[in-house]
């Protein structure tokens, strides 16, 4: 559907080659800064077509990582290749390449959704920012967006505190399709949703995936979740990838301690 894929389509859409971001904290000293090293050496790759997960308990990088995939956090050291090449802020044209291929969807849509904005113009946004189309394609376009994420048209002319906190991150996953990514990257999508709704929106997100063949970053601290959803998995632990593979693999013969102790740690937060 999507017709933004530039390059060999062999090469992955986004390739992080040992990534380290350290965040300064603030027990540091002025003169003896400390530093958390919550990205510490990552080799990572995301493709069209496949969703990879990343499961590791709070704190151990996933968001950091995710920041850096969606070019909002500049890396410490490591390369980011967008396409095979080096991805570079300053470059404009290629900035804003990326902004269209790769997107987001964060765990909270009360929070990341402009709660004075109506739906139409929250979806209407990044085409405008990207100076795509007419005020009539806009238009045309936002209602295909709503009806790809299951919500009515009469949506459109709301708030988002007017829906439900799933019908929010529907309209979250909405605006990250909204300029035809190539991957989305959703940092804990459903763990600010009621229990309820949760199986809709993976459901959602694995059937968009499929429908639109795009590459998914899906991220979690709950294995089970993010084995219901990926192909292929990263288990991370203190800003280190310290096992990938297959979701049967990682699952079926987990070969990491941590591994093991993620996949024996409490019932799925999906089955509450
Ligand atoms: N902006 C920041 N400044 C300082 N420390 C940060 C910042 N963001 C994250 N951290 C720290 O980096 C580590 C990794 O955080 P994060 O990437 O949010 O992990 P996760 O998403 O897995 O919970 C944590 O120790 C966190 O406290
Ligand atoms: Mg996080």
């Amino acid at each position: 559907m999507s017709t933004q894929t530039t390059g060999d389509p062999g090469t992955p859409v986004i390739e992080l080659k040992d990534l380290h971001v350290h965040h300064r904290t603030r027990s540091g000293g002025l003169f003896r800064p400390s530093y958390v090293k919550a990205v510490n050496g990552v080799d990572f790759t995301i493709s069209r077509g496949e969703t990879v997960g990343i499961v590791g308990e709070s704190g151990c990088g996933k968001s950091t990582l995710a920041s850096v995939l969606v070019g909002l956090q500049t890396p410490t050291s490591g390369q980011v290749l967008f396409h095979g090449k080096p991805a570079i802020k300053r470059n404009a044209s290629m900035h804003k390449k990326f902004g269209r291929s790769v997107s987001v969807v964060f765990q909270d849509p009360a929070t990341a959704l402009n709660p004075r904005m109506t739906i139409q113009d929250i979806l209407t946004d990044p085409l405008q920012v990207h100076g795509i189309g007419t005020a009539a394609s806009r238009a045309a376009k936002v209602r295909e967006l709503l009806s790809l994420v299951g919500l009515p048209q009469s949506a459109a002319e709301v708030t988002p505190s007017n829906v439900s906190g799933g019908q929010r991150q529907r309209v979250a996953i909405a605006r990250a399709l909204a300029l035809d990514p190539d991957i989305v990257v959703a940092d804990e999508p459903t763990s600010a949703l009621d229990v309820s709704v949760r199986a809709q929106v993976l459901n959602l997100l694995s059937d968009l995936k499929r429908e639109l063949n795009l590459g998914m970053v899906f991220i979690s601290h709950d294995i089970q979740t993010v084995r219901y959803v990926s192909d292929r998995i990263c288990v991370m632990y203190y800003g280190k990838i310290v096992e990938e593979g297959s979701a049967e693999q990682v699952f079926d013969h987990p070969s990491n301690d941590y591994t093991k102790k993620l996949l024996g740690a409490a019932p799925s937060l999906l089955h509450i």
